[in-house]
């Protein structure tokens, strides 16, 4: 397994393009199969988990491609909708396929997720979703099959705003009969996206971005070409980095309107931050303040995704805070790893007591997953002296190459891979 060796204490400094959003090609790429022919989406990011989506795809007989951050889903060969068991389970958001399989083929056969290291999460949202269309859910052990010849639109309240199941459920409804009312909608930027793109392909959507989506069903959908949003949460990542390291960075290529639970929160820390259409510039001279209390839930609000990274700031800020999270039940972690480092957690239920310390220390500690591994890295380039992060596997699943996203400002990191897997790259 790669592991990431960081000088920590350099300023950041420089500037930064935002790759694309994870979070909105995945569900995405998988309603691309709700057109016949060659679909066409730009600006994805190459992640691990984007490589899982397309071998899922070419599995089910697509044909696909992705070269300098345009992928092409050609979908005129498609002939499975059984997706294999062992890459359900490498990947959550395969979970994705389940609305557009169904609408496609009448029929569509999965595995469950399972839980992971952030939490139990359930789908019993997405499948409740699907029977309220019309669809039968049949679980046989870890397997679901899902039977639906004719969906129909129907009103559907979910009981939490779940962004999975609410894009579930829209790319089962868009070639439903009649008209689909989704209330208490999850309303983060990617469900707009998959609105958009999904229009982009004929479908009549409105109302995403807010609690209430209503989709007219149509008969089918055509290809389109189609450009994917910036990470919210990667340029969520580099803004926090450039706080906690003290520097100065500019990002291009983001959306500062996505960010505005973030930029708020960073505000009130003292970090100074201007923005001038897509372009954000972050800056932070002096020792942070600490936020007596952030709490994370649904967008607009603060994100799950991005309450490690804010931890480590909060760390080394002069004061007291308090992080409570209410997204996902096993969320904290990073919180042992950071207190290698120095910092001064302690944790109760689902809410973190953040005391800040001056400075935080390199040491080995180990991603336990996606967001907390960003984490660590942040921690890792503000702290005095080596950290070797561990288990970077699960960082590469959605930031691209992060040592040369740090190294491009100025950090020391480098990526150390195993002999074994250098001779691979060799052959
Ligand atoms: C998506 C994001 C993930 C982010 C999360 C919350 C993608 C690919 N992933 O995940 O990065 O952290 O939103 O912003 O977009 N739940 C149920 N039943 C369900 C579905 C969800 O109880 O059927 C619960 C989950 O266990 C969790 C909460 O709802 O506690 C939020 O989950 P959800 O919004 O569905 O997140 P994901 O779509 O999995």
């Amino acid at each position: 397994m790669d592991k990431l060796v960081i000088e920590g204490g350099k300023p950041l400094s420089g500037s930064i393009r935002i790759h694309g959003a994870k979070n909105a090609a995945l569900p995405i790429m998988a309603a691309s199969l709700l057109a016949d022919g060659e679909v066409t989406l730009h600006n994805v990011p190459h992640l691990l988990d984007i490589e899982v989506m397309l071998y899922i795809l070419e599995r089910l007989g697509c044909t696909c491609r992705h070269e300098q951050g345009t992928v092409t889903i050609d979908t005129s060969s498609i002939r499975s909708y059984d997706v294999p068991e062992d890459l359900m389970k490498q990947m959550r958001s395969s979970i994705f396929l389940m609305g557009p399989l169904l609408a496609k083929f009448g029929q569509v056969s999965v595995y469950q997720p399972g839980g992971c290291a952030i939490g139990e999460r359930k789908i019993d949202l997405h499948l409740r979703g699907l029977e309220a269309l019309g669809a039968s859910i049949e679980e046989l052990d870890q397997q679901i099959i899902c039977r639906g010849r004719k969906l129909v639109g129907t009103d559907i309240h979910l009981d939490f705003p779940s962004v999975g199941a609410t894009e579930n459920i829209m790319m089962a409804a868009v070639t439903a009969e009649g008209t689909t009312t989704i209330f208490n909608a999850a309303r983060e930027p990617e469900i707009q996206d998959l609105q958009h793109f999904l229009n982009a392909m004929g479908a009549r959507i409105i109302g995403a971005g807010t609690d209430t989506i209503t989709i007219n069903g149509v008969e089918k959908l055509k290809p389109c070409s189609y450009e994917i949003i910036p990470d919210r949460i990667v340029a969520g990542t580099v803004m926090i980095a450039a706080a906690a390291t003290r520097g100065n960075v500019t990002l291009t290529h983001c959306n500062p309107a996505h960010l505005t639970s973030l930029i708020h929160v960073l505000k009130r820390t003292g970090v100074q931050i201007t923005v001038c259409n897509d372009i954000m510039t972050v800056s932070c001279m002096s020792r942070p303040k600490s936020v007596d209390r952030i709490v994370t839930s649904p967008y607009p609000s603060f994100p799950t995704d991005l309450q490690s990274q804010i931890m480590v700031l909060l760390s080394l800020a002069d004061g007291f805070s308090v992080m409570k999270e209410t997204v996902f039940e096993g969320r904290f972690k990073h919180v042992d790893e950071l207190n290698v480092m120095g910092a001064d957690i302690s944790v109760d239920l689902n809410a973190a007591f953040i005391r800040g310390v001056p400075r935080l220390y390199g040491a080995t500690v180990e991603a336990t997953d996606l967001r907390a591994g960003a984490a660590l890295v942040i921690a890792g380039l503000a702290a005095q002296g080596k950290t070797v992060v561990e288990q970077v596997h699960h960082i590469d699943r959605g930031y691209d190459r992060i040592e040369k996203l740090f190294q491009s400002l100025g950090a020391s990191v480098e990526r150390q891979s195993p002999v074994s897997k250098q001779l691979d790259f060799a052959n």
